[in-house]
């Protein structure tokens, strides 16, 4: 082995021994900084040296390869269902009738949470991933590898040595709460049609074309079940013990449990506590322990006989219907929501819920005046998912979903494999105005502070603001006799509004409200274009070109720089100086040479991300926590408090961004 090769190996082995400790055990034993140094040193060794490629070292990660369809492949082992029952009686029946037929052997049960996600078959040889299959109809499932290589938490290449040469290992991959809002926030951000809950999400993401988008999404892995030929294990916990070890990520939630009053602690315990955890389960899986028991148990046709679903009763409560309210959003989307006859349902009263879209509706049959279920998933805002037609009025007649936009009467559109209607009259239509204007003050768009949704509204109920390019000529005349606002409250709007000037154009791009044209393809698209003019002459070729740019979003900027209304406001921004092109980058330097920087904080001028860029370009260094070794912390608002007692302890200094800006220039 060459040297290259040799470092290749071993930083290969390094950082697979971080996602682990990272992903599997929660116990990161170094920093991103450090993890992702290595990581970039591994990608340039990678390029320069092709001949050591493997499609298993730790930067597929990051999603390479673009697969355009997925192949087909059968099971080895069947991937059969699960028997399931909400009734603990069922499952009291259940354990009698096994420990009937194991005649007076003694039974232990692994209590395992069901995860609510998809199901997933991982088949490693020689201690690596090879392929990576979804359930399909239980014989043949679509080949995922690609896609399953971006999930963290499922190990690329295993630890150890002590595996068998083939096997295969089930489990469920799933999207967390976290991802999962992170996920819908960006997407109702730019337009698109929103997941219904996470299950979905993580079962549509599986399926993306784009690996590099599976791997932005955020889903994990917990796997419940191996498969091999002469596994050298005797029960089912031992074997996922094992796995754990080679670096599969086991629930520590799983039981091993000697009797079936221990089974039902466990539900009890879990049907309650399950509202804590990060990601949702539907239920608890009981498995017979020892694998003799569970050859001689068997299965059915469709499901082993050895293991049952015990599933969680989601909470619901009755209420009636009294009406439906349409709401339009800042992309002209319509979302029918229900107004309920107040409810009790788990701790809290609920008045409102989501109907979705007109397909749910008609689908449920729900009619004004009728008895409803209501339940609250995984998610905040709660749904109806029934109704009680037993309890329907006789005459009560079905409810016609609208035609015309309840804020501006235009017609409303459904385009073709879209659930929603949409109004189309972007430019007109009030309620898309006033929502495009608060999604441009947003932090993340030009991060106007100071201007709240309720002053936007206000400002524009009164006329005083019709557009965003209105918000640069407001003087203070039109500010202080508005509700509630003082000379001072004034005098800070009109302030940060000046300041917005300075915003780069990248989050302008993202600022103005170009449909499905979210922050990170903005940032692509800015890159790539360098300013707007460029951007509005684009042909669909040319915008196919950028990365991340698809046929659906070239067609929302063409259709974008088609309508006057936008070029107008355009100008006018350009006119009250918004930045439309590109800056050129900050200067790189050495200044920062041997300086080990912590950032921390929220800023205003520039991103936490554009300052990390900032810091390595004058040839500084991130580091991720405090030390005597810190030479400074870039100090934004809201700092980490335990960073700055830290900081002060050590002595080490504060330095905001106006100083620190000012050292660069
Ligand atoms: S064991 C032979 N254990 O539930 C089937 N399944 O309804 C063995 N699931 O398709 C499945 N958590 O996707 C098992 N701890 C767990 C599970 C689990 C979630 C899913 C799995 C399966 C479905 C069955």
């Amino acid at each position: 082995m060459n040297q290259q090769e040799q470092r290749i190996a071993e930083l290969r082995k390094i950082l697979n021994e971080q996602n682990y400790n990272y992903y599997v055990l929660n116990d990161p034993l170094i920093s991103d900084y450090e993890f992702d140094r290595l990581l970039n040193e591994l990608k340039e060794l990678e390029a320069r040296y092709p001949e050591y490629y493997d499609e298993n070292s730790p930067t597929a990660r990051v999603g390479s390869d673009l697969q355009h369809e997925f192949e087909q492949v059968e099971h080895t082992y069947p991937m059969l269902s699960l028997g399931n029952t909400y009734s603990q009686d069922e499952l009291r029946d259940f354990g009698n009738r096994l420990q009937k037929e194991l005649e007076g052997q003694s039974v232990r049960y692994d209590c395992e949470l069901k995860f609510d996600g998809t199901a997933i078959s991982l088949v490693y040889r020689d201690g690596r991933l090879v392929r990576a299959v979804t359930r399909g109809d239980g014989m043949r499932g679509d080949d995922v590898t690609a896609n399953v290589r971006t999930v963290k938490s499922v190990p690329l290449v295993l630890l150890g040595n002590d595996y068998p040469a083939f096997f295969e290992m089930r489990g469920e991959i799933y999207m967390p709460h976290a991802s999962f809002k992170r996920l819908n926030a960006e997407r109702e951000e730019i337009g698109e049609s929103l997941f219904a809950n996470p299950r979905n999400a993580a079962a549509g993401t599986l399926k993306q074309q784009n690996p590099q988008v599976v791997a932005h999404r955020g889903l994990e892995c917990f796997v419940y079940g191996l498969y091999g030929d002469r596994l050298p294990f005797e029960s089912h916990y031992d074997a996922l013990q094992k796995a754990r070890e080679w670096g599969f990520r086991v629930s520590d939630a799983m039981k091993r449990v000697s009797s079936l009053d221990e089974v039902f602690r466990y539900i009890a315990y879990w049907d309650t506590h399950r509202a804590a955890l990060p990601y949702d389960t539907d239920g608890v899986v009981v498995k017979i322990d020892d694998y003799r028991q569970q050859r001689q148990i068997g299965f059915t046709a469709k499901a082993p006989r050895w293991a049952v679903a015990y599933k969680f009763k989601a909470e619901r409560a009755l209420t009636r219907l009294e009406s439906v309210d349409y709401q339009v959003g800042r992309t002209g989307a319509i979302t029918p929501v229900a107004n309920l006859e107040p409810v009790k349902l788990a701790g809290t009263v609920v008045r409102r819920a989501s109907l979705h879209n007109a397909e749910q509706i008609a689908l449920l049959d729900i009619r004004i005046g009728d008895m409803v279920y209501v339940e609250k998933g995984g998610e905040i805002i709660p749904k109806i998912t029934g109704v009680d037609h037993s309890r329907r009025d006789l005459f009560v007649r079905p409810l016609e979903y609208i035609t015309r936009c309840p804020a501006c009467g235009t017609l409303l559109i459904r385009e073709e494999g879209e659930a929603k209607h949409y109004c189309p009259n972007a430019t007109h239509c009030p309620p898309q105005i006033l929502g495009r204007i608060i999604h441009f003050i947003s932090r993340k768009a030009m991060n106007i502070d100071g201007l709240g949704e309720e002053t936007v509204e206000l400002l524009y109920n009164n006329g005083i603001i019709k557009d965003i390019a209105d918000l640069y000529t407001l003087k203070k005349e039109d500010l202080v006799p508005l509700e509630r606002l003082g000379n001072r409250s004034a005098q800070r709007i009109l302030d940060s509004i000046e300041k917005s000037l300075k915003v780069p154009f990248p989050r302008v791009l993202f600022a103005i409200g170009i449909r499905y044209v979210g922050e990170t393809t903005a940032k692509k698209i800015a890159a790539a274009v360098r300013d707007i003019e460029r951007l509005r002459s684009a042909t669909e070729e040319e915008l196919l070109q950028i990365d991340e740019v698809g046929g659906k979003i070239a067609g929302s900027i063409l259709k974008f720089f088609q309508d006057e209304t936008n070029i107008q406001i355009i100008e006018r921004l350009k006119n009250a100086g918004v930045s439309f092109e590109m800056q050129e980058n900050v200067s790189q330097s050495e200044r920062l040479s041997g300086k080990n920087i912590v950032i921390s904080g929220v800023f205003t001028e520039h991103s936490r991300e554009e300052y990390k860029m900032i810091v390595e370009q004058n040839g500084g260094k991130i580091v991720s926590s405090v030390s005597s070794k810190t030479t400074f912390i870039l100090a934004g608002e809201n700092m980490g408090p335990s960073k700055r007692e830290k900081a002060e302890k050590l002595g080490i200094p504060l330095v905001n961004e106006r100083e620190f800006l000012a050292m660069l220039s």
